[in-house]
């Protein structure tokens, strides 16, 4: 067997991702690699956490890039916020909605799917209807931008009805990150997760996820474990938040 190269050629990429990878990207990506305890790695890690702050408009201290894809940051909010029994409204308008509804499953929650056409926006009145048949709902689901037909739904007005019902909401952004206004603070959403090689022009295999402090408390009141080893980020906590700058001042010493 040949081994060769792999040379792709330029094509402009028109879909809805992966999309062009800017070249500041390109050429950062040439760079040396450096330890993941070293204290430069960490400074990086801090200015790459404001960046995404700023991406998200949101001053959640849990704000990061999961070292994989969007599927990957789609599974940390389920594993991490839904416990075997919990009740969500999932909304499917689309491809992506029904992954959400299956991630459910698989965690053991209830899904209770509120179903619109494809190529149509979520309905709130639709979802505000659910929600007051199930007032013990733990969680609402949704696609901010579904992908499969291009359909944005009303991110603002789901996450504030969310709240008015005392529930969670978990956001699939992955195409609408960069692309449209989202601005997780105000909107009052939860979990919020994206993917680099949409709208951000990145290469593939980063998700960037925020999470809000009610998030955060819930994972932290969990009774069962999360059933991912990789993706429990109750583990990850620590790393990027307080203990990095423990971390840094010991290295100085
Ligand atoms: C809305 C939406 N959610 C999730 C995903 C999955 O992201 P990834 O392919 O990075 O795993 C995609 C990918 O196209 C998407 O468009």
């Amino acid at each position: 067997m040949t081994i060769s190269s792999f040379v792709p050629p330029h094509r402009i990429l028109m879909g809805p991702g992966p999309s062009d990878i800017y070249p500041q990207v390109l050429q950062a990506l040439s760079r040396p690699t450096i330890g993941h305890l070293d204290p430069l790695f960490i400074g990086m890690m801090d200015e790459l956490k404001a960046l995404l702050k700023y991406a998200f408009q949101t001053e959640n201290e849990f704000t990061i890039a999961v070292s994989a894809p969007g599927s990957a940051g789609m599974e940390t909010c389920f594993v991490n916020l839904v416990e075997p029994g919990d009740k969500v409204i999932v909304c499917r308008n689309g491809v992506f909605g029904e992954r959400m509804r299956e991630n459910v499953v698989r965690c053991g929650g209830e899904a209770i799917v509120v179903d619109d056409e494809w190529g149509a926006p979520v309905s709130v009145s639709k979802v505000e209807t659910v929600m007051a048949e199930h007032p013990d709902a733990k969680i609402l689901a949704f696609v901010h931008a579904e992908t499969s037909t291009g359909a944005v739904s009303d991110a603002k007005a789901l996450g504030t009805l969310a709240k008015q019902h005392n529930m969670l909401s978990i956001v699939d952004a992955v195409t609408s990150l960069g692309g449209v206004p989202l601005l997780v603070d105000e909107w009052q959403l939860d979990a919020v997760y994206s993917g680099s090689q949409k709208c951000l022009s990145c290469v593939p295999g980063l998700s960037p996820v925020t999470l809000s402090p009610a998030a955060i408390e819930v994972i932290k009141s969990r009774q069962a474990p999360v059933q991912s080893w990789f993706l429990d980020q109750s583990l990850v906590l620590g790393y990027w938040s307080g203990r990095v700058s423990a971390v840094i001042t010991t290295l100085r010493q």
